[in-house]
């Protein structure tokens, strides 16, 4: 709760204890979902931390995942500054994740129903098939297979056929890179900036641009030809940029049309590479995941697209629970517009703010247990991710995940697929989950699966 500075008596914000200039960096390259739950436990819901010599607020729990939502919280907080650096590497004046109010609003608008699972309505047999081709390219029968990449190779396909029309397989590797420094050194700032000298940076850059003036191409030739209903992604933002160039000038094109990418492919590769660990480590779930998923293609891959979610009940857990012990977004960045107070501790305008959303998902006041893997803590009664504040893997506010509702069903089916036609093993069958953490935390990139055979 926030309280206006001149009634109560400000609280002293305690400071975290760090090394000298490097402050944090080491415990959040750590584990930074876990050190955000440590400052919280230690120093309260609101703390100072240093990252290589840059000061931040800390401020996390509940309170402060509601605080996104509200009034004040959308007056007091904004994002430009942590995207500022994409944008300038990109050429561009503004990208939706770094622009906020009405500015945002209409940028969302243009995007909103490319980005939402309308966008896959009646396609879900094709992105079905676009999931098996992956299986017989990327998993091959009597293999270890290399999770993550073979989810990025995956989600590129998907994503890269149903919002923009074509899989741009060939430029994976590229878009992984680019990501990769752009987010390290600029947006999260983890990394120093001499890493964007490099040339393999420089040469996977100069290919994203490349992919992104063929999208502009393509665009160029469907627009005013393609029916309403049939419009992707790239349609729409296209079309703004022609009807309303102030809106989306040219040179804001190439960051919105690789939008997709940057926004879904590390999102979404990492968290279904880590359901294929928590549900292969736990028997119990594979077998009703199994259960499950053989009952929903008995009749074929023709499914009723409606009822999807309502048939796979443990599946969706399994999934939900993955996001709550395995969140791809720890915190939350932004920067105070204005003074405020929270929960009774001053912060100046100008500060950078960690939102800490992710804290309460590790903690047992709204989990019980909450290092179990308990994939029927979503059902009613229990429902314990309901409790407000307590569940947040898409963000909060008003820059809360626009493809949420396309990812949902994308994790989904992509994971009913999976574990539908791959019979998969760990290796060794006791393996423990090695980790990553930048710039999306998930699994490690070595973490491999046996593909034992095809189970249909
Ligand atoms: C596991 C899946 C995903 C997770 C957990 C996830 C999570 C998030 C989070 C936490 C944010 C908010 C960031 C912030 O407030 O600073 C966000 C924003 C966004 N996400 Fe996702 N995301 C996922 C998949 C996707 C997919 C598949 C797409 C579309 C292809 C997508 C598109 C977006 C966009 C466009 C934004 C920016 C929204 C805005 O700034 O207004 N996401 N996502």
């Amino acid at each position: 709760m926030n309280i206006a500075a001149d009634s109560l008596p400000l609280r002293p914000t305690p400071k975290v204890r760090g090394l000298p200039w490097l402050g944090s960096v080491l415990a959040m390259a750590r584990d930074p979902a876990q050190f955000f739950v440590n400052c919280y436990r230690q120093y309260g819901p609101v703390c100072r931390l240093n990252v290589l010599g840059n000061p931040y607020v800390l401020i996390a729990g509940v309170e402060a995942a509601n605080f996104l939502g509200t009034r004040e919280g959308k007056e007091c907080l904004r994002s430009k500054e942590f995207w500022e650096g994409l944008v300038a590497e990109y050429g561009a004046t503004r990208t939706l994740t770094g622009v906020d109010g009405e500015a945002h609003k209409q940028l969302r608008d243009i995007m909103r129903n490319g980005y939402s699972k309308e966008s896959i309505k009646g396609r879900y047999q094709e992105l079905l098939a676009i999931t098996d081709r992956c299986f017989t390219r990327d998993w091959p029968v009597g293999q270890l297979v290399p999770v993550v990449e073979g989810m990025q190779y995956m989600v590129v396909d998907q994503l890269g056929t149903i919002l923009t029309g074509a899989a741009p397989l060939e430029y994976v590797k590229d878009i992984r890179t680019t990501i990769l420094h752009i987010l390290n050194v600029l947006v999260t700032r983890q990394r120093p900036k001499i890493l964007l000298k490099r040339p393999k940076y420089k040469k996977a850059k100069a290919r994203v641009f490349e992919l992104g003036y063929q999208m502009i191409e393509q665009a160029k030739r469907r627009y005013g030809k393609v029916p309403e209903a049939e419009r992707n992604l790239i349609d729409d933002i296209y079309a703004a940029h022609k009807e309303t160039p102030e809106v989306m000038p040219a040179s804001d094109l190439i960051v919105s049309l690789t939008g997709p990418y940057v926004a879904g492919l590390d999102t979404v590769a990492n968290t279904t590479a880590a359901i294929v660990y928590t549900v292969l480590k736990h028997p119990e779930v594979k077998a009703r995941v199994l259960k499950e998923v053989d009952e929903l293609f008995a009749g074929g891959d023709n499914i009723d697209e409606t009822a999807l979610m309502k048939r796979i009940p443990s599946l969706q857990g399994a999934i939900m629970e993955t996001m709550r012990l395995y969140p791809i977004a720890v915190a939350q960045m932004r920067c105070a517009t204005k003074d405020f107070v929270f929960e009774g501790h001053q912060i100046k305008a100008g500060e950078m703010i960690y939102i800490g959303t992710s804290v309460p998902h590790f903690m047992s006041e709204y989990f019980p247990e909450p290092m179990k893997f308990d994939i029927d803590r979503y059902a009613k009664p229990r429902a314990e991710h309901m409790a407000p504040g307590a569940y947040s893997p898409y963000g909060r506010g008003p820059h809360t995940c626009l493809g949420k509702s396309l990812a949902e069903v994308q994790i989904a089916l992509s994971m009913a697929r999976v574990f539908y036609k791959l019979d998969l093993a760990l290796e060794p069958e006791n393996y423990t989950l090695k980790t990553k953490t930048a710039p999306t935390p998930g699994p490690a990139m070595d973490f491999k699966v046996r593909v034992k055979g095809y189970r249909h």
